[in-house]
């Protein structure tokens, strides 16, 4: 059996994240990693803030604070949102930290010896207004490609072109808008990843069959339009430093410590309990590894080609991933998410507003999997209120107020399983089957569809047994129904703890029982696990209707003024 290493991209540092970012690729890989422990298997998941680079500097110094303090505080802000969110991972570090400047530079070292490092010199933006060079998203311009006026120097936000800032048309300063900006020579590092183009050919040739067609076109794409040397250091200051004579005082781009930040968060982790862990056992010459990494496709550019090009082209055994699960953009309205324009919910404005497993279950239903998709608050509120809402909790509830009104507060006794309970059991082992491969597939809203089709076994089963009646007609078999679904309601839980773990929780709870049952997800739906006389309580309300009046409000607060969503239903 092999073991199970699992990263999200690591979120950059520069304010709290949106619902895209949770759902394309924070989100999905909790559910893959929550999965996998569920079957008791062995699975390590990181992730960490990504806080190197201009994104931290822009930030702080908006925020008025130095960038080592604006980092601190605000990694703890996204780990305590990450957490509410219930995202278990199992470190959250810091591309900051020791270990990741120690590992950085490792590799570049190690790409040294080798001979793929070459100095170089460039001409870089200088601005006499801000008294500085201006790398990567300190100019801002309208991009070459596709038009977009804002361009940022280090990739365009609307096509994911990647950018140097002299590809701009009319570039401009991003501190303070100068528009006279001087190109300047500067020594630089560059990083020749043309002289690994054919060990990443082949490696990308190896394991594209088990990537998306999303994932499999960028990387072919980047590798037919031909590698090209990479700068790899700034003129910055905030940054993993360059152990070379001549580069004092510059710091390597933040694209080439970010990546290693996974291993670097994993060296965290282990420093933690260095008699208990090592992260090389997951990250070197670690064989019995699968390792699947998630993100949006913006970042599938560095995960395909640059990221392994720097570990082939160090030539030594540091784990690759097998699969990479890329995800398309999450609008918002038909258009971006942003910041600066007030569009769109972010993650702690969510959470305040609708509890955790609202937003991680609507979210994997539109997840942008084949493409971009669109988040309106109409059809969040459709799905809280029909799958939530009407299937799930109307189930549980039902059932337990039901059966306790019927039979006091225990599993209630009397009846034999016959056809129907074997055609139930039958039914809910095909579907977990179903769900579970989903996932393991990483197709996330596949995996909505069969667990919303596993919840609905449930009303199905009520709807054909009517116990409400039996109760009247003949109490032993409406005891078998009620215990069934009682025992029904739990194999519903335990499915979706991966999904909504909060809610999962709180049924189990009100069940008095374990979640743990690694068989289930192999499709061993066992519906006498609870019996007779097991005392069980009806849990709190679990979803609540978000009603229609709700809509036309948040729309108000949070941007969103087409009339385009779908109507609310159900
Ligand atoms: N911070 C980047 C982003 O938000 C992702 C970095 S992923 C890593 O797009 F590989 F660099 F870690
Ligand atoms: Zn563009």
């Amino acid at each position: 059996m092999s073991r199970h290493l699992v990263t999200s991209a690591l979120p950059y540092i520069n304010g709290i994240k949106h619902l895209g970012n949770l759902v394309g690729s924070l989100l999905p890989a909790d559910v893959y990693a929550r999965l996998l422990r569920a079957c008791g298997e062995e699975v390590l998941f990181i992730c960490g803030t990504d806080e190197h680079g201009t994104p931290a500097e822009i930030a702080a110094h908006e925020a008025g604070t130095d960038v080592a303090t604006y980092c601190a505080a605000m990694h703890e802000r996204q780990a305590e949102v990450y957490r509410r969110l219930g995202i278990a991972f199992d470190h959250f570090g810091r591309t900051s930290s020791a270990q990741n400047r120690t590992l950085t530079q490792h590799f570049y070292r190690a790409l040294d010896a080798l001979g793929l490092v070459v100095e170089g010199e460039v001409r870089q933006f200088y601005s006499e207004a801000d008294r500085r060079f201006l790398p990567d998203r300190y100019v801002v311009g309208t991009c070459p490609h596709c038009g977009y006026e804002v361009a940022r120097g280090d990739q365009c936000e609307r096509c994911s072109a990647v950018l140097d800032p002299q590809d701009l048309l009319l570039p401009r300063s991003a501190l303070s808008g100068a528009t006279d900006l001087e190109a300047r020579p500067t020594r630089h590092l560059f990083f020749e990843v043309d002289k690994v183009s054919e060990e990443v050919e082949r490696w990308i040739g190896a394991h594209c069959g088990q990537w998306s067609r999303l994932v499999s076109s960028t990387a072919h794409k980047w590798l037919r339009e031909g590698l090209k040397p990479r700068c790899i250091t700034r003129d910055l200051k905030w940054g993993v430093d360059v152990p070379r004579p001549g580069f004092e005082g510059k710091v390597f781009y933040v694209w080439f410590d970010a990546p290693v930040g996974y291993i670097g968060a994993t060296r965290e982790w282990s420093d933690l309990d260095p008699a208990g862990r090592d992260y090389r056992t997951w990250w070197f010459a670690a064989a019995d590894v699968e390792y699947v990494q998630f993100m949006a496709k913006d970042n599938l550019p560095f995960h395909t080609i640059f990221f392994p090009a720097m570990i082939l082209g160090a030539r030594e055994p540091w784990t690759l991933p097998a699969r990479i699960k890329g995800f398309h953009w999450l609008n918002y309205y038909r258009d971006k998410f942003s910041t600066s324009r007030r569009r769109g919910v972010f993650l702690d404005q969510a959470l305040d507003l609708y509890p955790a497993d609202y937003w991680r279950y609507a979210l994997l239903s539109i997840a942008p999997e084949s493409a971009d998709a669109e988040f309106t608050w109409e059809t969040f509120a459709a799905i809280v209120n029909k799958d939530l809402v009407g299937i799930i909790g109307n189930f549980v509830q039902r059932v337990l107020a039901l059966s306790i009104r019927g039979f006091g507060p225990a599993v209630p006794s009397g009846g034999r399983p016959g056809a129907a309970e074997d055609r139930l059991a039958a039914d809910a082992r095909q579907t977990l089957k179903a769900y579970a491969s989903e996932i393991r597939r990483l197709e996330f809203r596949g995996a909505i569809r069969a667990l919303r089709q596993l919840w609905s076994l449930g009303n199905l089963y009520l709807d054909r047994r009517a116990p409400w009646a039996l109760l009247h007609q003949d109490r032993q078999e409406a005891a078998l129904v009620l215990r069934t679904a009682i025992n029904l309601i739990r194999v519903f839980a335990t499915a979706s703890s991966p999904i909504i773990p909060f809610s999962a929780q709180r049924v189990l709870e009100a069940l008095g029982v374990q979640g743990d049952d690694p068989a289930l997800f192999r499709g061993e739906a066992d519906l006498g696990r609870i019996g007779p006389g097991h005392p069980v309580s009806v849990p709190p309300l679990l979803f609540q209707r978000i009603p229609a009046e709700a809509i036309g409000l948040l729309r108000q607060a949070y941007g969103g003024t087409e009339a385009d969503g779908c109507p609310a239903d159900g």
